[in-house]
């Protein structure tokens, strides 16, 4: 797969696959994330790997997924839902909007890793934070800031061209694939 393929495939995945991630494919996908751009190199996040049957089964309640598709892009435990979580993590007192900018960097890069690997992903900031922290048990030091969900696409999303800027809702098709409208160059970019 050549890096245009990745840019062309990698689409929001939520319906798994119930085959476990193995922890060498999960690894990869945190090298990935480990050498993505961090602003002034601080490198704040940390990273908690779940991916144990009990955990995975304690997370998924305390998030969300997209309501536009729901219920049928709903991940259902044993059915549909993922098999790991990456969840990123940084210093409570850690400056937000550059913080944000690491973990975006981060997730892009994971999500790469994962196309090249025939994983899927699903970045996932509706979270239920509070109670994941109590279930992750992180320190009061520490923050969620979002879980990358992970596993065996059960799925083929793909994008199209946006129509005008007001037309970028996804949409499930008769056939229940999901189709992921993206605005275009010309739509997007001005020229000085
Ligand atoms: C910051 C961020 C937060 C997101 N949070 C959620 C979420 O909570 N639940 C969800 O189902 N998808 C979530 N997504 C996935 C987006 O819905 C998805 O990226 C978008 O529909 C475009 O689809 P694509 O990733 O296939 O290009 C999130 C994406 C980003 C970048």
């Amino acid at each position: 797969m050549d890096f245009n393929d990745i840019l062309q495939c990698r689409r929001t995945i939520r319906r798994f696959a119930q085959t476990p991630v193995a922890d060498a494919d999960l690894r990869a996908l945190l090298e990935a994330a480990r050498l993505a751009s961090s602003a002034a190199n601080r490198q704040p996040l940390r990273y908690i790997v779940v991916r144990t049957p009990e955990l995975v089964a304690k997370l998924l309640p305390l998030t969300a997924w997209a309501a536009r598709v729901a219920p049928r892009r709903t991940p259902r435990l044993g059915e549909s839902a993922p098999t790991a979580f990456l969840a990123v993590i940084a210093p409570t007192d850690a400056h937000s909007e550059w913080t944000q900018a690491d973990a975006g960097a981060a997730i892009q890069s994971i999500e790469f890793a994962a196309v090249e690997r025939g994983l899927g992903c699903c970045w996932i900031g509706a979270l239920q934070r509070e109670k994941l922290a109590e279930v992750l048990q992180l320190p009061p030091d520490r923050k969620l800031l979002y879980l990358v969900a992970v596993g065996y696409p059960a799925e083929t999303p793909c994008h199209e061209d946006a129509t005008s800027p007001e037309q970028v809702g996804y949409y499930l098709d008769d056939h229940d694939r999901l189709h992921v409208p993206k605005l275009t160059v010309d739509q997007l970019t001005t020229w000085r």
